[in-house]
């Protein structure tokens, strides 16, 4: 605690000190536990804009200065040095592994390398046409009806082994949505290529051929992974974190960040860009769509624009924008009308008053689509992407939540606006 805050109720003049606990970083936080016992209050924060749910050493982001941290590395170092794996397991376990501890990391998650055969069936319960993120929540919920033999919550190495099989497991149920889409056998994960290699190699290997991505590929998705790794108490996070705190099922948690990450408003939004640009589809009808999103009267967003914590940038798109260059350099994959419509769109906005009141500058989502696109990603796979890179986000943070010593149910209240007690008429007098 560095000093308190006194809360004065104005009606009856009584006092509340609040203490003032302070962070590594960011700002502040008074802690209001004591609100209702002492003033018989309670504290509203729609959207929880200002409310912090946790302590958490995991990432910490500053939207102002557009800084953004996993346990303390720069995200623009982990993006340019690191690996996907190797920022996996800085998430999980709080450093940087050693050569060792990064060889066992591996051999340990390809021990964990497969799915149940039977979990095959729950994939042709869909229609070839449903949406793979659809899929994605039922397969990662059937998860939670096998290993029973390691499901107790109490125990950290149980704990351990279940995000250590969410990590090996998301890219073989990813793929095998996109495979069932196709109509494709599903391929087997194989323990001689490495995680990114092997994600592709399931996505695109047919029985007539291996697929073998280029070095290029490899390293665009590896560092689309890296940047959407984790991302603090966001909102499927926080959906994470809630479920976990009833000591639900936690492959049952990871379905309920899956659920809320489909969103539009959340990772949704990548492929709503995508989906966005080719209904623009010519930079001289950019005005008109511009228009649109500057309209109350209109629901119509710009995707891709906007974040309820960056006001100044957000860093992860500044590093997957000159990715999307690099990757345009290097491959003839890349949708290059798109990309120049993105630009376009950009460089409009940013110079638009009302982009720039409010603060709205494009987000990850707005170029990570076109990563995507040019890996031969469909854009209906998007999501799916963005779930398969935050799972370790996830599991790390629901691993942190269950050692927390403040750990307890998460419950929020509510200011009850609804309709004063009255007594029930039978229907015949109604
Ligand atoms: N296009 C047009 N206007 C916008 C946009 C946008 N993309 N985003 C916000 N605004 C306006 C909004 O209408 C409001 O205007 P006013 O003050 O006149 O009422 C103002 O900006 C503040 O918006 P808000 O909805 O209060 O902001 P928020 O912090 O609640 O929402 C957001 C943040 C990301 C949901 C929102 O900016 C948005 O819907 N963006 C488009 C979807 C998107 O790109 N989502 C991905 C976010 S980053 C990755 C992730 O989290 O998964």
């Amino acid at each position: 605690m560095s000093h308190t805050v006194t809360i004065t109720d104005n009606k009856t003049g009584k006092q509340l000190e609040c203490p003032v606990h302070e962070g590594t970083y960011g700002d502040p936080v008074i802690d209001t536990s004591a609100l209702n016992k002492e003033l018989g209050m309670f504290t509203i924060d729609p959207g929880f804009g200002i409310t912090a749910s946790c302590r958490s050493s995991i990432t910490y982001l500053d939207g102002e200065k557009g800084i953004l941290l996993h346990r303390g590395y720069p995200i623009e170092q982990l993006a340019g040095q690191s690996t996907y794996l190797e920022v996996c397991y800085l998430l999980l376990y709080g450093e940087l592994p050693t050569e060792t501890e990064y060889d066992q990391f591996r051999a340990e998650l390809n021990e964990r390398n497969m799915v149940h055969e039977h979990l095959e069936r729950f994939y042709s319960g869909y229609r070839y046409d449903a949406h793979p993120m659809a899929m994605m929540i039922g397969v990662t919920g059937a998860l939670s009806s096998y290993y029973h033999e390691a499901m107790d919550l109490d125990d950290p190495l149980d704990r351990d082994l279940t995000a250590k099989r969410i990590i090996a497991k998301m890219p073989i149920m990813a793929a095998h949505c996109y495979k069932h889409s196709v109509g494709h056998p599903f391929v087997y994960s194989r323990d001689d290529l490495a995680y990114v290699e092997n994600f592709l190699n399931m996505m695109f290997s047919v029985p007539m051929r291996d697929y073998e991505p280029s070095a290029i590929a490899v390293k665009a998705l590896d560092l689309m992974l890296i940047l959407h790794a984790d991302h603090e108490q966001n909102a499927s996070t926080s959906t994470v974190r809630l479920a976990g705190s009833a000591e639900a099922n936690p492959f049952a948690c990871i379905t309920a960040g899956i659920v809320t990450l489909w969103g539009r408003a959340h990772g949704g939004a990548n492929e709503a860009v995508l989906n966005m640009l080719g209904e623009i589809g010519d930079i001289k009808n950019i005005p008109q769509f511009i228009a649109r999103a500057k309209d109350k009267e209109d629901s119509f967003r710009l995707m891709g624009f906007g974040h309820r914590v960056y006001k100044n940038f957000d860093p992860r798109a500044i590093i997957i924008r000159k990715a999307c260059h690099d990757l345009l350099e290097a491959v003839d994959t890349v949708d290059q009308p798109l990309l120049d419509i993105a630009m376009a769109l950009e460089e409009i906005a940013l110079k638009d008053d009302y982009f720039i009141e409010r603060k709205l500058y494009p987000n990850v989502d707005f170029y990570s689509g076109i990563i995507l696109k040019a890996l031969g990603i469909p854009t209906s796979m998007y999501t799916v992407m963005f779930s398969l890179a935050r799972s370790v986000g996830w599991i790390s943070q629901w691993l942190e939540m269950m050692e927390d010593p403040d750990f307890r149910i998460g419950r929020p209240r509510q200011l009850y606006i609804g309709a004063e007690k009255r007594d029930y008429v039978p229907i015949d007098k109604r």
